[in-house]
Order: structure tokens, then C-alpha cells, then sequence
């Protein structure tokens, strides 16, 4: 057996076409290919408009602005999450409130009615591994309290929560298209949901530079555009990605069956579609067992190692908080190789090394 990677980008001959097009087509940023990405964007995900950005870190950042939320605010969030998940927070002037997670690594409600305070002011869940957070509970809460939600769905696309898409449920959401993403657009980019077009016109004009017409500057903005080349690629993948999810699910279903009463597999929540962008097990002695799969040529991750409320960045700022459920979770959470095109040889090749190590 060769080397099987953790992941694995999709290609293929129409976008490798697609992209020398625009290339000779003269259009590079912000042109008919990104105006065409954003409506099929929006139409796959069953919502009004989708702004792209460079990142879903911008396209967040640029929102959190459009909606000029009172400063000094308070947003909860989960702290088992990628470090940027927090930092649009931070750099419009708001405080993030970390809570504890649940049985599927997303924010646990009964947790964040706890940690509401006269302060709070909205509410990001994370939709981890690719699962929806229990959206049911937060929207009830954010309900009762007149709390927004902002729902973070990078690593989510096309994920549905009660037969809907994640991103679709709440009034706004971002997402990533980065390269280890199940839609990635080969480099950084991402972007904005919602139903709100005045808040989606804003996004789109603090993107760039604060412009809604061609010679008129409203406001002081950013460059945070989008690309020609990259939405080509997008496109491509947004035709395709029903199916490059399933075949993370079929492989998410074996790996389960394999494994299954040997480490704690994923949990799938009853109202949910996963996507799996990532195949998370749990197990005691998890380092010892990653160096174990290293040496027999097997890609592992641990998303993450270190949560963001235990990050020096975040700590310095806010003082330290304790989150027993995240902080066990993070020594012994393991990231087995996932991605559409992984062969059911090297499902089995993985479980078994895990079983070998298990059972040793
Ligand atoms: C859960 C989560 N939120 C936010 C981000 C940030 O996305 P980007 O790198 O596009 O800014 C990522 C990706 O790293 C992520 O996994």
C-alpha cells in the first residue's frame, strides 16, 4: 500500500479548460464569472445572494461591519474550531464568549444558555467535520434571548439540517473555499449567505473599497474582492459537489462499520446530512497511535490540538476560561484520511492499522 494522504484536492479537464479561458478572456477580478459563481452559489444553497470575498475570514469581517453591531458586544462561540472563526469578532471591536461542545464536537446548547449575559448580542455556530451544530436548540435560544445568529459553514458546504442547507437557516453565514475544503477554489476565497440584500449590497461594497458605483466611494472599505480564475474553478466544483459529499459519506459509512465498537466513531445527529470534510475518531494514547499510522505510511490531522480559547492570542486578550468537555476532546481526537476519491482498499488499509494499534 502507498502513502495515503489526509487529503486530497479534486481536479479535472474542464477546469484546467476553464481557467486557461479566462485567462485569454481579459476579466479578472470581479467579472461574469465570479457574478456567475455567486448566483449558483446562492441557488445550491437556497438563499437570496452570495457575496464572494478572499476568505471567509474577510467575507465575516466585512459582515460583522455591515451589520454594526454596538461595540463591546458579546458573541458566543464554540472554541473547537479553526483560530479564524474568532478573529472577525475581535477586529470589529466585540467580545467572543467561548462555549463547550456536545457529543458531535458543535456547540452544546445547554452551555450556551449558560454563558448568556446582558452583553450577548449574537451567536456563530460552527458546523464541525462537516455536521450540522443542534440548530434546533441554538435557534430556539437565540429566539427566546433576540440573539442573530451567524452560522460558520466552511467546512459545511451543502451539509442539511431538517432538509435544508446549512447556511440557509439564520441570517447570515460564511464560507471557505480553501484548499483542504470539500469546494475549494486552489488557493484562498470564500464568502457570505443571506437573504438580506441590503446587507449583502454592503458587503459587496465594503469589499471593494467601500464603492457602489464605478467614480463613488460611500464609505472607507477593503480590498477583499474575488477572482476570475478562481470562480472558474468554483464553478466547476459546485456542479459536482452532491456527489463528491456522497462519496465522503459512503466512505465515512465503512470506515464506521470497520471500526465501530473499537474507538468512538462520528455522531450524526438525527435532523442532519453530513458532509464529512473530515473523519474524526476518538481514542485514548491518540499520539502514540498517529506515529503508529505515520510509520505505516497513513495521513492523519487533529483538528485541533489546541483550542482557541487555550491560544496565547486569545488569552492575552480575554484572561483564561475553562472548557472541561473541549479541552479532553483535543488530546484525543483523530483525523483519519478523507476525500472523495479515497479507494475502499485504503479504508480498510487504515482500519485495520487503527484495529493492529487497538489491539496491541
Ligand atoms: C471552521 C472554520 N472557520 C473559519 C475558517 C476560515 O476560513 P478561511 O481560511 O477561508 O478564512 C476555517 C478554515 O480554516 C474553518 O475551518
Amino acid at each position: 500500500m502507498g502513502k495515503i494522504p489526509l487529503s486530497k484536492v479534486y481536479e479535472s479537464d474542464e477546469i484546467r479548460n476553464n481557467v486557461l479561458k479566462v485567462i485569454g478572456s481579459g476579466n479578472f477580478i470581479l467579472g461574469p464569472e465570479s457574478e456567475s459563481f455567486e448566483k449558483e452559489l446562492a441557488d445550491y444553497l437556497g438563499v437570496k445572494r452570495f457575496v464572494l470575498s478572499n476568505s471567509w475570514t474577510s467575507g465575516v469581517h466585512l459582515l460583522l461591519k455591515a451589520m454594526n453591531i454596538k461595540e463591546g458586544s458579546e458573541i458566543l462561540l464554540p472554541s473547537l474550531t479553526a483560530f479564524p472563526s474568532v478573529e472577525p469578532i475581535c477586529h470589529v471591536g466585540l467580545k467572543p464568549v467561548f462555549v463547550d461542545i456536545d457529543e458531535t464536537y458543535c456547540m452544546d446548547p445547554v452551555d450556551l444558555r449558560n454563558k448568556i449575559t446582558s452583553k450577548s448580542a449574537g451567536i456563530l455556530p460552527v458546523h464541525l467535520y462537516g455536521q450540522a451544530a443542534n440548530m434546533r436548540e441554538i435557534m430556539n435560544i437565540a429566539e427566546e434571548k433576540g440573539l442573530f445568529i451567524i452560522e460558520d459553514c466552511a467546512q459545511s458546504i451543502g451539509a442539511k439540517y431538517n432538509g435544508k442547507r446549512v447556511g440557509s437557516l439564520t441570517i447570515a453565514s460564511g464560507f471557505s473555499f480553501y484548499p483542504s475544503k470539500n469546494l475549494t477554489v486552489y488557493g484562498d476565497g470564500g464568502g457570505i449567505a443571506t437573504n438580506d440584500d441590503s446587507l449583502a449590497d454592503e458587503v459587496a461594497a465594503l469589499r471593494n473599497h467601500g464603492r457602489k458605483s464605478k467614480f463613488l466611494n460611500d464609505e472607507i472599505g477593503f480590498n477583499m474582492r474575488f477572482n476570475e480564475i478562481q470562480a472558474a474553478v468554483g464553478r466547476c466544483q459546485l456542479k459536482v459537489i452532491d456527489e463528491l459529499n456522497g462519496k465522503r459519506r459512503k466512505h465515512a459509512e465503512r470506515y464506521s462499520s470497520l471500526l465501530g465498537g473499537t474507538v468512538k466513531t462520528p455522531e450524526i445527529r438525527e435532523s442532519a446530512e453530513h458532509v464529512f470534510h473530515m473523519y474524526v475518531i476518538e481514542v485514548d494514547r491518540r499520539d502514540e497511535l498517529r506515529d503508529f499510522l505515520k510509520n505505516k505510511g497513513v495521513g492523519t490531522g487533529i483538528h485541533y490540538p489546541v483550542p482557541v480559547h487555550k491560544q496565547p492570542a486569545v488569552t492575552n486578550l480575554f484572561g483564561d476560561v475553562s472548557l472541561p468537555k473541549t479541552e479532553k476532546a483535543v488530546g484525543r481526537i483523530l483525523s483519519l484520511p478523507m476525500f472523495p476519491d479515497l479507494s475502499e482498499k485504503e479504508i480498510d488499509f487504515t482500519a485495520e492499522s487503527v484495529r493492529e494499534f487497538i489491539g496491541r
